[in-house]
């Protein structure tokens, strides 16, 4: 079915890959991207599709109600997808109030413009539509060394950003309970891939390793995280559009636990082989830094993805080594990307293309 999809946040990290993905994939289908464009945000990472037909760019914000309502009606919007949300963590440690105002009320904001649009009486349009909110395993806390995230495990976020990510997942399913909004939200695990801020640890750790610098490694590295290849989070996200069921949330995650220093040291291993050791001959672990552990640091996620492999038949399709191979790769293939991110000239992009 040809649809009209409001995707949020679509110049961030996994909103590029999903927009990618759609304009791909769904030739027929409206994309509409409403992005802030905060430092986060990249409009040169959509750079050879933003002339497809398909596709709008709106620079904009989605706490402002009026803009919001402006787009639901003019494009008729009948799917949200919504990305957007200030999404680092340590961030959300020296500032939260960012994190509140877009991740709450931006969440708010878009749930009130498709109530007042999709559930308008008499219209009773709201069978064809969904609104998917993307959200993150962060939410259920931190595990100790063993047990899953199940979709039934209760809330219990311990950082700014898990907090303000767990009370927009309130909101969105109260929305369904409420007033029958049709909802759907799907619950993460760590993505990597094309197109990350270098602030977050794979990039981070490939830019500096390929730069000569300190790799910071917090605490004793003894974290596990469950990495995901962003292709296969936006590909769950598309099976869950067209076949999720409306009120449910889904967990997403990869089967590939890995503890941080494990990862760091990969990516130290693959430079080594592919651009060669440093200049002074040493391995790339040698730049390895134990640093100050970030406060209240969760220590371990891991995701059960039974129910969406079940109920809708999504696996991943990247095992750790074949994702970690394409990712390091790409970053090696699109240095400029990464240093005009570094040095902040890829907003001359934007002026250029749109005016400052
Ligand atoms: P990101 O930080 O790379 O991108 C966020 C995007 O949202 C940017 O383009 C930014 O400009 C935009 N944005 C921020 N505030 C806005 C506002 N007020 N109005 C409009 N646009 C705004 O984030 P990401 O890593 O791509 O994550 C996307 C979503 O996926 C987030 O909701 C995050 O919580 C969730 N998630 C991320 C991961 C991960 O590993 N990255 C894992 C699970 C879930
Ligand atoms: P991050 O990429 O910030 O994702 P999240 O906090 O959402 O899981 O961090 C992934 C893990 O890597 C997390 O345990 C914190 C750790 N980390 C470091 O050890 N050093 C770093 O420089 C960064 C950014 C993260």
């Amino acid at each position: 079915m040809v649809k009209t999809v409001l995707v949020t946040g679509g110049c961030g990290f996994i909103g590029v890959n999903f927009v990618r993905l759609l304009l791909a994939n769904h030739k027929d289908w409206q994309v509409i991207n409403l992005d802030k464009l905060t430092y986060a945000g990249n409009l040169q990472s959509l750079a050879g599709v933003e002339n497809e037909p398909g596709y709008t760019f709106i620079r904009g914000d989605i706490c402002d109600s009026a803009l919001v309502a402006d787009l639901f009606e003019k494009y008729q919007i009948d799917t949200v997808v919504h990305f957007a949300a200030e999404s680092h963590v340590d961030r959300s440690i020296t500032g939260p109030a960012e994190f509140i105002q877009t991740n709450i009320v931006g969440t708010f904001t878009l749930l009130e413009a498709a109530r007042k649009q999709w559930l308008r009486e008499g219209e009773g349009r709201s069978d064809l539509c969904r609104f998917l909110h993307v959200s993150t395993d962060e939410v259920y806390g931190s595990l100790g060394k063993t047990g899953y995230f199940t979709e039934e495990t209760s809330y219990d976020p311990r950082s700014p950003y898990s907090a303000s990510k767990s009370s927009s997942d309130h909101l969105v399913r109260a929305y369904f309970h409420t007033y029958g909004l049709p909802v759907l939200i799907t619950n993460c695990s760590n993505n990597y891939g094309p197109y990350q801020f270098p602030e977050k640890l794979i990039p981070l750790v490939l830019n500096n390793a390929l730069q000569g610098r300190e790799l910071p490694v917090y605490g004793d590295g003894g974290n596990v995280r469950d990495w995901l290849y962003v292709r296969d989070h936006c590909e769950a996200i598309a099976r869950v559009i067209e076949n999720g069921t409306v009120g449910q949330s889904y967990n997403i995650g990869g089967h590939n636990e890995k503890k941080n220093l494990e990862v760091v040291e990969l990516l130290c291993d693959m430079l080594d082989v592919k651009v060669g050791p440093l200049k002074s001959g040493e391995s790339r672990r040698s730049l390895i830094t134990f640093v100050k552990d970030r406060l209240g640091h969760d220590r371990r996620y891991a995701i059960d993805a039974g129910k969406i492999a079940e109920e809708l038949g999504w696996t991943p399709k990247f095992t750790f080594e074949t994702g970690m191979e394409k990712t390091v790769d790409w970053y090696l293939n699109n240095r400029a990307w990464m240093e005009s991110v570094m040095d902040g000239s890829y907003r001359k992009y934007y002026e250029e293309m749109y005016g400052s």
